[in-house]
């Protein structure tokens, strides 16, 4: 079995989703026996942005620039580390209501037709089922239903409209929110994520 481990917080050894993220990893090395991990840190290696000339080479153009031949290499890369994972643990931090654009980037990367998804006669039919995907979401307020920043919350949502497009069913997401608030809160709301992230249970 395989597993995708990835991070996306630019706060380094004091990032929150990077703790949760990695526990997570933990508790699937300890059910797993012989799991292999691979591990990618986007907020150390990012992406670059999508171009138009990495969609024409996509559809077959021949890539001109040097630069765009080792972006759609990389591009390749990811995409493969995907496909190839069973499990996928993604550490995603809340930075301005919404996922890191190195999330997005990485996200732009595996959201392809033919590959994760496709159109069909009846729309679009997701292609990555059977992948078991865990994000760690991370975040400094409050944004539960009832809470008056709810209608902000643009993480959760977006991963799971985005995850859900490409066919995954088995999602789950493990929150520690309200970070910000103060020490009291934050110690609460990572020991009850981290119990959660040590309770996971590889499907
Ligand atoms: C650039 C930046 C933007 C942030 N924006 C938000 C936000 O919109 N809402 C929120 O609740 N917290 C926000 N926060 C707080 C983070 O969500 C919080 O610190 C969380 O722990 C980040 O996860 P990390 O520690 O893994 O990076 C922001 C933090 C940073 C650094």
């Amino acid at each position: 079995m395989r597993l995708l481990h990835l991070d996306s917080s630019i706060l380094g050894a004091n990032s929150a989703s990077r703790q949760l993220s990695a526990a997570a990893v933990e508790r699937f090395r300890k059910q797993v026996p012989g799991l292999e991990v691979a591990y990618r840190d986007l907020a150390a290696a990012p992406l670059s942005h999508l171009s138009g000339e990495h969609l024409a080479a996509g559809q077959g153009a021949t890539p001109e620039s040097p630069a765009i031949q080792k972006d759609l290499a990389a591009s390749q890369a990811v995409l493969e580390e995907f496909l190839a994972a069973d499990i996928v643990v993604i550490g995603a931090p809340m930075y301005n209501f919404t996922l890191p654009s190195q999330l997005k980037a990485w996200i732009d990367r595996i959201v392809v037709a033919g590959k994760t998804f496709r159109y069909g006669a009846g729309g679009a039919e997701g292609l990555a089922g059977s992948k078991h995907v865990v994000v760690a979401v991370s975040r400094g307020g409050f944004y539960g239903a009832g809470t008056p920043a709810a209608a902000m919350e643009h993480l959760e949502t977006y991963l799971r409209g985005v995850f859900g497009f490409i066919g995954v069913t088995n999602l789950e997401i493990i929150v520690a929110e309200g970070l910000m608030v103060g020490a009291e809160q934050r110690e609460k709301a990572m020991q009850g994520a981290l119990q959660t992230a040590t309770s996971l249970r590889a499907a």
